[in-house]
């Protein structure tokens, strides 16, 4: 099984560019996936030690084997929601990279119910500890509750469709038996544009099956928290309703939710907690997604946490020691 989890990171030298140069201390790769991302990191950056999260046990075992020449700074590895991140640090950390979404080995085998071009259960949990599957959703949920969750997850036009067919179709169990709902739900000249039809109804069940976007705003704010001063968020996302989350927090954190008239001193008593690394979100360069279709989505993001008033008189080595 861990043979077969390969994983191409996304702007790997990016994030290992980015916490290259942070103190020595701990490094929360919260999406632990097949560690490559983690490697790049602790290869860039001698002084950092590896915490590592995810919530898929495949994931981890195959992230254990890969980690095995860099055994001795790996401090541990949890089976967890990365939500839960502040709870499994003891120390403020250096640096917390979070590369949302699922890895191509959980999208790549037909078993995981993840791809809509391989005929599979329709299951898509990242985690397979937790009991309920897309086809759970797809067959539970009434019509109204489908057509918002194909809204939220990034299905638009036919939404409301998409969502009749599927409880007329009911029960759908595989992952063909909902493409051919969808395809049968659109219209056939949209059918024939703009990509698979079924990527988007795929994507909303997926982030509803994993609730992948109830917990990222709090995971970002708990992961600003968690880091010391000087220490590094990087975050990378692949779909704009992801994206939005990750920059409202970063900047609002940025602002310290300043309320002030633009241009104008604060006066509201905001206090920033970091700085943004970039302006907007980075892409990939066009030469990595000419070689790594799946990065082509990527938008990253990046903040450093700035010394709180508690900070600026102590002594900080005390709190950024090995
Ligand atoms: C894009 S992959 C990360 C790949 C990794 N950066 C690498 O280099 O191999 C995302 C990983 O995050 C995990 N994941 C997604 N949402 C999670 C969550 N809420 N809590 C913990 N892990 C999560 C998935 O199981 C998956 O292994």
């Amino acid at each position: 099984m861990t043979q077969a989890f390969t994983h191409r990171p996304v702007m790997a030298a990016e994030v290992a560019d980015l916490l290259a140069t942070v103190a020595p201390g701990l490094f929360v790769d919260a999406t632990l996936g097949g560690a490559g991302h983690a490697l790049a990191v602790l290869a860039a950056n001698a002084g950092l030690r590896l915490v590592g999260i995810d919530r898929d046990p495949d994931a981890l075992a195959a992230a254990e084997v890969h980690l095995a020449p860099v055994a001795d700074r790996v401090v541990a590895l949890h089976h967890a929601r990365f939500d839960l991140l502040p709870s499994l640090v003891t120390e403020p950390v250096s640096a917390v990279l979070l590369d949302l979404g699922v890895s191509s080995p959980q999208f790549d085998r037909p078993d995981r119910g993840f791809s809509y071009r391989a005929e599979g259960p329709l299951d898509m949990r990242m985690d397979r500890t937790q009991r309920r599957t897309a086809a759970d959703i797809v067959n539970r949920l009434g019509e109204d509750a489908l057509t918002r969750l194909l809204v939220t997850g990034g299905e638009g036009r036919f939404a409301r469709r998409i969502a009749r067919t599927l409880v007329a179709r009911r029960p759908i169990e595989t992952t063909s038996q909902l493409v051919d709902a969808v395809k049968d739900a659109i219209p056939a000249p949209a059918r024939r544009s703009g990509g698979h039809p079924a990527k988007r109804v795929f994507q909303a069940l997926r982030i509803a099956v994993n609730d992948e976007l109830d917990v990222l705003g709090p995971t970002v704010d708990g992961a600003i928290a968690a880091l010391a001063p000087g220490g590094r968020i990087v975050v990378l996302a692949y779909h704009s309703g992801e994206d939005r989350i990750v920059k409202d927090r970063l900047v609002r954190a940025s602002t310290g939710g300043c309320v002030c008239p633009p241009g104008l001193p604060c006066v509201c008593g905001a206090v920033p907690l970091v700085r943004l690394l970039n302006r907007g979100a980075r892409k990939p360069s066009p030469a990595e997604v000419a070689e790594n279709r799946r990065a082509e989505s990527a938008r990253l993001r990046a903040a450093e946490r700035l010394p709180g008033p508690e900070d600026r008189d102590d002594d900080r080595s005390e709190r950024r020691g090995p």
